[in-house]
């Protein structure tokens, strides 16, 4: 008996052993995301479970084996242990609240060189419902690109509470937390706060026009405050013009678990059997070498895949009425406007809004928005003929459409009181005199394309569209979404707007697009490839641009940051700065103009000629170009920044002062980005008319890229919104 007790005994010592011979390979699976800097690590667990084991400077793969399995879900499930808030969060069709789920599979391909996909397969341990985490890494532009699909086949619909995009964890002894807030006309503020143990949460509630009180972007420096050429900062942004959220849940041992995706808020989602919801896709990157190697890497990643639309194709420089006329104008205004542009040298006049509408018509924001016939008092010969103008004049033609929105004071309206987003039973809520088309309305984006195709088609000659949005979703309903899938605008708006977008794209692509909304208020990277610019703040005092271009630029392209120089005293602070600086300011993003030229004197529309043309001689440096931040608005009096070309060729140095300093303000431009052993002369541009440089002892001089970037170059600035542009070329 005893015998075969002991040899029962060995036989099941003897198929553990098996057992846990025949499980190494899936206990030690180990899954390696990477670019050429950086490694996120995850392992499947004796468990099944996925967890991220690290996230950091890159791990040689002949290291990684040392790695060990941490705690941390990859993707952490409401149901399980899991106390923290959940990356996924689902009701099952028999209402079980929990979900439980393991690996599956992996795979990973290139896509094409330097880019890898990587798909991971997991599924719940009991429910046939799977989830597939995507990454796409960008290995030289050092972006990792993450989202996730869920599907499942239940014997009746699932509700998706919790769903997003990603999910990360770090270990580190403090985290310092930029965010990117504001309002209408004070866009893009940035704040740097230590984030303290429980929870920090950064989000949009608003469904459309969804940036107006905050981006979702944010910078994380590990281990203290971030800086701008050392140490280590996460940069992440949400691809999504939706509502969003973004979630920072630090736990007493400082662990911090960071969640982005779209903003679960009054959002469930109703899952049918074999359906698939695809989340929007979060971009982030790791720099060991400060937050200014964020910037470089999303604007590299920007101009390499398509961030932006067309990124090489050269942009125009603008003359827009909006600040000239606004509703107030007509045929011989704008043809003033038209031809004054034209010989500032403007490539392109674009029409604002209040072009529009007959039986309600367009001249102040309450009434006409929604048709898109010309108004024929304003206009009696039709947009035709101003193009004719433009044309004559060697001037291309752009025009302002909101096509997503209608006054309730509309033929529009009249014909369609259904295509609005409200809720049944309320009023309906007005904001700016304005009512939202509800884009999950199939018929309504056939409506929103149709607007501009019928205009393109109408005239073909039209070069460029800004496409407005000036505000958000309050009392969210949709007649056309059944009952139960109310919460499902959120969404569907989105995917509508985007549909809509790619229609248009896909027929006019040569068509330049403006992407605006009420100023800054939709800018992410989901909506931005189908744009080659935005338009950042309705806000042109060169001061607060100065902030807001800072922010912004964190994360956007500069080439598509539309900038304009404005009248003073300005519009919207009655601040009055020189030509020069207004100028300066504009240049150092996409150079444009807003203002009535017949109201400039002489001497000023040819010094704006002289800057307009001096702007196309470096443009490119700053299309192509790399920024470097010298000298924040946000710490010093003195403000500097520069762009060098990949090349290392040519790069351009913007130096302003804030404020007057009596004593003279010398602070050290130590520039970055050039070539040590080369050689680089120095030349003032826009000098706006002296044929002196303010800084002769620099200027025609040659000094090597190692000079200038361990001396630098030294000068004093005295003078409120004193300013100096230079560019630097290689002998
Ligand atoms: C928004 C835009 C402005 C202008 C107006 C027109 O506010 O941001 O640039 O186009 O609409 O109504």
């Amino acid at each position: 008996m005893g015998l075969i007790k002991s040899r029962k005994v060995k036989y099941s010592l003897l198929f553990l052993v098996i057992l846990w011979v025949a499980l190494i390979p899936v206990v030690a699976q180990t899954i390696a995301i990477e670019t050429n800097a950086t490694s996120l690590i995850f392992h499947v667990a004796f468990n099944g479970e996925l967890r991220q084991s690290y996230f950091g400077e890159k791990i040689q793969p002949s290291a990684q084996k040392h790695i060990s399995i941490s705690s941390f879900a990859a993707y952490p499930t409401y149901g399980g242990y899991e106390v923290h808030e959940p990356a996924l969060r689902v009701v099952h069709a028999d209402g079980n609240l929990t979900t439980e789920l393991v690996y599956v599979s992996h795979e990973q391909q290139k896509v094409k060189d330097g880019v890898t996909s990587t798909q991971i397969v997991l599924k719940d341990k009991f429910y046939p419902l799977t989830v597939t985490l995507h990454y796409k890494t960008y290995r030289e532009e050092e972006i990792i690109e993450q989202w996730m699909e869920i599907t499942h086949q239940e014997n009746s619909d699932i509700t998706l509470h919790n769903f997003f995009s990603s999910h990360l964890t770090f270990q580190q002894s403090a985290y310092w937390l930029t965010s990117f807030s504001g309002n209408w006309a004070n866009e893009m503020n940035m704040e740097e706060v230590k984030l303290e143990d429980g929870m920090k949460v950064l989000e949009s509630k608003l469904g459309v026009r969804s940036n107006q009180f905050g981006h979702a972007a944010f910078l994380l420096s590990l281990n203290g405050k971030s800086a701008e050429e050392h140490g280590t900062v996460v940069g992440g942004t949400l691809a999504w013009p939706g509502s969003w959220k973004l979630s920072f849940e630090t736990d007493a041992q400082h662990n911090l678990k960071i969640l982005a995706g779209i903003n679960p808020y009054a959002s469930q989602y109703i899952l049918k059997p074999k359906e698939k919801f695809t989340t929007p896709t979060f971009l982030y990157t790791l720099s060991t070498k400060g937050k200014g190697e964020v910037t470089r890497r999303f604007h590299a990643w920007a101009r390499k895949h398509n961030g932006i639309y067309k990124p090489e194709r050269p942009r125009y420089t603008l003359l827009n009425n909006w600040e000239a006329t606004y509703f107030d104008f007509n045929e011989p205004i704008l043809k003033q406007i038209i031809g004054d542009a034209s010989e500032m040298g403007i490539d392109l006049f674009l029409l604002d809004d209040g072009w529009f509408a007959n039986k309600y018509p367009r001249d102040h924001d309450r009434a006409g928005l929604g048709d898109w016939a010309v108004n024929k008092k304003k206009l009696p010969n039709g947009i035709g003929e101003l193009i004719k103008e433009s044309k004559k004049k060697n001037v291309k033609f752009g025009i302002w459409i909101e096509p997503e929105m209608v006054n309730p004071k509309s033929e529009l309206y009249e014909t369609h009181p259904d295509w609005v987003i409200s809720a049944a039973h309320r009023e309906i809520d007005v904001s700016r005199n304005q009512l939202i088309l509800d884009l999950s309305n199939p018929k309504v984006q056939d409506h929103v394309f149709g607007v501009v195709d019928h205009l393109l088609t109408q005239n073909p000659e039209i070069a460029y569209l800004k496409w407005d949005c000036n505000r958000y979703i309050t009392n969210a309903g949709s007649s056309y979404l059944p009952a139960k899938q109310q919460s499902h605008l959120w969404v569907k708006y989105v995917e509508g707007l985007l549909d809509v977008l790619k229609r248009v794209r896909a027929k006019y692509p040569e068509v330049y697009l403006m992407l605006c909304s009420g100023g800054g208020g939709r800018i992410d990277y989901a909506t931005l490839p189908y744009f080659d610019e935005y338009w950042i703040s309705d806000n042109t005092d060169a001061l607060d641009r100065i902030f807001i271009q800072w922010g912004a630029t964190h994360f956007f392209p500069p080439i598509g940051l539309a900038s304009h120089v404005s009248v003073v005293p300005n519009h919207n602070t009655q601040r009055t700065t020189p030509l020069k600086f207004r100028f300066d300011v504009a240049m150092a993003a996409k150079l444009g103009m807003d203002l009535q030229p017949k109201d400039m004197p002489a001497e000023e529309k040819l010094l704006s000629k002289g800057a307009i043309q001096e702007y196309g001689t470096f443009k490119h440096i700053i299309q192509d170009g790399e920024l470097y931040r010298l000298l924040s608005p946000y710490e010093s009096n003195r403000v500097a920044l520069m762009y060098a070309l990949p090349n290392q060729q040519e790069a351009l140095v913007f130096s302003y002062l804030k404020k007057k300093e009596i004593y003279g303000n010398n602070q050290v431009l130590l520039l970055h980005g050039l070539d040590p052993k080369r050689n680089y002369r120095i030349k003032e541009v826009n000098k706006f008319g002296k044929d002196h440089s303010s800084i002769q002892h620099l200027t025609d001089k040659a000094f090597t890229g190692e000079f200038l970037m361990t001396y630098g170059i030294r000068f004093t600035m005295y003078n409120e919104y004193d300013s100096v542009v230079l560019q630097l070329v290689t002998e």
